[in-house]
């Protein structure tokens, strides 16, 4: 019970590793708060954590925001643990990538992650801490990953510099970078067939030493450790969870 009475918001808690996160913070006592898109799988999720609360709201629109804010400051004043999850996957040799797909993805990984945070800081406690999705993708030189990696590098950017500057208010901010995880990103992509769904699965466990994809749970586990007291002394790290990936 790390998280017994903390209030939790997770940007992103509705599917893949930030479902899996919001349920472990619910499991370990927390008020849990989550955002995303799909009102479906928000009322899904927060069927799932005792207390939870849902709201809809695109990371991609800063005012989007404002209910689940209003909402958190009526019922519980203030936010322990924000957990910025929200991310979209896009594919693009460099030479086809358009400036419309940049700005999408940047959007939604880069600045509206970033807005988001600065819109939420008001409310977070000071002694709070902030844990940040980011990826190996970043730093990992994938053909075709280059909006992607672009906007999450400079995610880690925001999260090392953030980190510093909140110091004053002994705010933590740390980041989790997944390598290969089994999730629904996966299978968002319009006209995507079983079989292609399944041959980039077996192309990204190919990738990871130990063969095979991570699940949304080996995730969320380091996000719930991040964002506890138990990593107290942990501050501005980007912490590889890939099975090896960027190590071995
Ligand atoms: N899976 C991997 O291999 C992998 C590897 C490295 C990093 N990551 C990162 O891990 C994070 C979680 O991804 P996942 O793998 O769990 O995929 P996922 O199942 O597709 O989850 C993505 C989450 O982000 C939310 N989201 C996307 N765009 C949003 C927007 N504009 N506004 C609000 N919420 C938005 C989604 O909500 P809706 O469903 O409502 O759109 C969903 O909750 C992402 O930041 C991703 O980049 C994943």
């Amino acid at each position: 019970m790390r998280f017994k009475d903390k209030v939790v918001l997770v940007m992103g808690g509705n599917s893949g590793i930030g479902r899996a996160a919001s349920i472990d913070f619910g499991k370990e006592g927390a008020h849990v708060f989550i955002t995303g898109r799909s009102r479906k799988t928000i009322d899904e999720t927060v069927a799932d954590i005792p207390g939870g609360r849902g709201f809809v709201a695109d990371i991609g629109d800063i005012q989007s925001g404002n209910d689940v804010l209003a909402a958190i400051r009526e019922a519980h004043g203030g936010i322990d643990v924000l957990f910025v999850n929200a991310g979209i996957g896009a594919f693009a040799p460099a030479p086809e990538v358009t400036p419309d797909q940049w700005d999408e993805v940047h959007n939604v990984n880069l600045r509206g992650c970033f807005f988001a945070i600065q819109k939420a800081l008001p409310q977070m406690r000071d002694g709070g801490s902030i844990v940040i999705t980011g990826s190996i993708g970043s730093i990992a030189a994938v053909p075709g990953n280059i909006m992607y990696a672009a906007a999450k590098a400079g995610l880690r950017a925001v999260a090392r510099i953030l980190a510093v500057e909140l110091l004053p208010r002994r705010i933590r901010v740390n980041m989790v970078s997944p390598g290969p995880t089994d999730t629904p990103i996966i299978t968002r992509t319009d006209g995507v067939t079983a079989d292609q769904v399944q041959g980039m699965k077996d192309m990204m466990a190919g990738v990871v030493p130990m063969k095979r994809m991570g699940t949304s749970e080996e995730i969320a586990r380091p996000v719930l450790f991040l964002a506890s007291d138990e990593a107290s002394f942990i501050n501005g790290v980007d912490l590889y969870v890939d099975g090896g990936c960027l190590e071995l």
